[in-house]
């Protein structure tokens, strides 16, 4: 697959069949995480792997809602903020990292026939309770991952004219 079908082809998936995800497409994901790119390469981030039925009705209390139910397990991503790059102007830069490495994850997900779903609007102090998070770090995505039992909708996206320019001070 090409890179810009591999683009067109993820999307946000909310229904998943009944079944488990291959060790080896874990291993493909997690290495495609590991070479993202981050912030003077620190790397800020944490990915766990939320697949215990214990752990996965935990998370679900954090975002109710029955499609995110039909996975069968969950990568939490967060930003472990005593570890970010943090420019001189106070920009922190762990949230763009987690991001670029979440969205690999995405990538790689769909490179290997699997289904993936962005998930910000959680509870994110539920989270930190429930699963005795530390100080420095903030969960920041939840991505559901399995096998699709749904269908891409048609993607809309603003043109290219509208997102590009004014260049030259135009
Ligand atoms: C940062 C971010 C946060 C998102 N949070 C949620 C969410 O909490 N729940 C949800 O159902 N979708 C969430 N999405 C998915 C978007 O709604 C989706 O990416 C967008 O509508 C485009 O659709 P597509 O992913 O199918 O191309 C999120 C996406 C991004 C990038």
């Amino acid at each position: 697959m090409d890179f810009l079908t591999l683009v067109k082809n993820r999307y946000s998936c909310r229904d998943y069949q009944p079944v488990g995800v291959e060790q080896e497409k874990m291993q493909y994901l997690l290495e495609s995480v590991r070479f993202a790119p981050s912030a003077v390469n620190r790397q800020p981030w944490r990915f766990r792997i939320v697949a215990s039925a214990q752990d996965k009705a935990k998370l679900q209390q954090c975002y109710n809602r029955e499609w995110f139910k039909t996975a069968p397990l969950y990568i939490m991503a967060s930003v472990l903020h005593d570890e970010e790059w943090v420019r001189a102007d106070g920009k922190r830069h762990g949230d763009i990292d987690v991001a670029i490495a979440v969205e690999h994850l995405c990538l790689a997900a769909t490179a290997q026939g699997l289904a993936t779903c962005w998930v910000c609007n959680f509870d994110v102090a539920l989270c930190r309770q429930l699963f005795g998070l530390p100080a420095n770090e903030e969960p920041t995505v939840l991505i559901p991952l399995g096998y699709a039992a749904d269908e891409p909708k048609q993607k809309v996206r603003k043109p290219v004219g509208e997102i590009v320019g004014p260049s030259d001070g135009q």
